[in-house]
């Protein structure tokens, strides 16, 4: 080994290594923040500079001076769906929205268990009931038969009937929960697709807060809204989730779901 020491500039190779290590990470740079990004079309991306924050991953608020708010062009569901929303409920607000409630046995049936393919509302959660109502009022969801019966509601009448159905049985379950007879799309989703198994959200491996109990819903029903999801139609489910479950399922998919949870009723009558 010689002597003559390695780490200096009179080091031929060392200087090679470092300019070369240095233009590498220019050039890279230049690729990455600001080649790529610019040749974006999306209005993030506009100007050189927003480029380059959009790049590094620098929220737009700080350099865009604010101001800029997105709107959806859709309306969207203003209710916010914790667990705890509608937990307990007292005896008087289940009689008070008996009462309420019987200006919609016409159509959900006078115990909350529909014939007309309506939904059911006996036994659905007070909170998902609360909230459907709201978007129908706010105009979140709309239907041309439910909106106007969801308008003239105040706050207080709705949380009653939620709490009115909830308090009804539900129909009797058919089913045991590991039932072999789940459509694949129900019990594992479609991974490749994106879709998580329904029942990790509707019952049967877990619920989560929020989520309508399907069981016994006419498939009718089912299907109209899997496919009010999908079409966009539908636009009241929070952050997407079920749009992104149902533009992603087929058609045959989506009436084995329906056909699946319809399936109680059907051994109901
Ligand atoms: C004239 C028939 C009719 C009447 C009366 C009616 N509804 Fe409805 N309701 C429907 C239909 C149809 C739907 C399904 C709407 C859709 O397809 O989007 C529905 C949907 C609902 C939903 C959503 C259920 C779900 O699972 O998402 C709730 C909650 C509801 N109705 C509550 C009520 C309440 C409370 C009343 C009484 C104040 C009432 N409805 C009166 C026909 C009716
Ligand atoms: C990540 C959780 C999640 C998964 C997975 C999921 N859902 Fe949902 N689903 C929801 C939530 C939350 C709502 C309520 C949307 C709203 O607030 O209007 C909903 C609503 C629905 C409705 C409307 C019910 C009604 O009463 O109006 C149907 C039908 C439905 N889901 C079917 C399915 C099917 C079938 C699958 C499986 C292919 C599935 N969902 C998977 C969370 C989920």
């Amino acid at each position: 080994m010689s002597d003559e020491r390695l780490f200096t500039f009179r080091n031929r190779w060392f200087t090679v290594s470092v300019l070369g290590t240095m233009g590498i990470a220019i050039v890279a740079a230049l690729i990455g923040f600001v080649w790529l990004p610019s040749v974006q079309r999306d209005a993030q991306f506009s100007g050189i500079w927003n480029a380059i924050c959009s790049a590094a991953g620098v929220p737009r608020s700080w350099y865009a001076g604010g101001g800029v708010v997105v709107e959806p062009d859709v309306r969207l569901s203003s209710v916010e769906m914790t667990p705890q929303l509608l937990a307990n409920v007292s005896a008087n607000s289940i009689g008070r929205g008996a009462t309420l409630a019987l200006r919609c046995t016409m159509c959900h049936g006078d115990r909350g268990m529909s014939d007309a393919n309506s939904p059911n509302l006996a036994g659905q959660y007070a909170a998902v009931i609360y909230k459907q109502l709201i978007d129908f009022q706010k105009g979140a969801r709309n239907n041309a038969v439910m909106s106007p019966m969801a308008m003239n509601l105040s706050d207080q009448d709705m949380r009653d009937l939620a709490a009115y159905y909830a308090s009804l049985p539900r129909p009797p379950a058919q089913r045991k929960v590991s039932d072999a007879r789940a459509p694949a799309i129900v019990a594992h989703g479609a991974p490749m697709r994106n879709v998580a198994p329904c029942a990790v959200c509707h019952g049967g491996i877990d619920s989560k807060a929020g989520s309508p109990w399907l069981d016994g819903l006419p498939a009718a029903y089912t299907k109209s809204q899997l496919l009010a999801f999908a079409s966009g139609a539908r636009t009241n489910d929070i952050d997407g989730v079920m749009r992104n479950v149902a533009r992603n399922m087929t058609a045959e998919e989506i009436d084995a779901a329906a056909m699946y949870y319809a399936r109680e009723l059907e051994g109901r009558r």
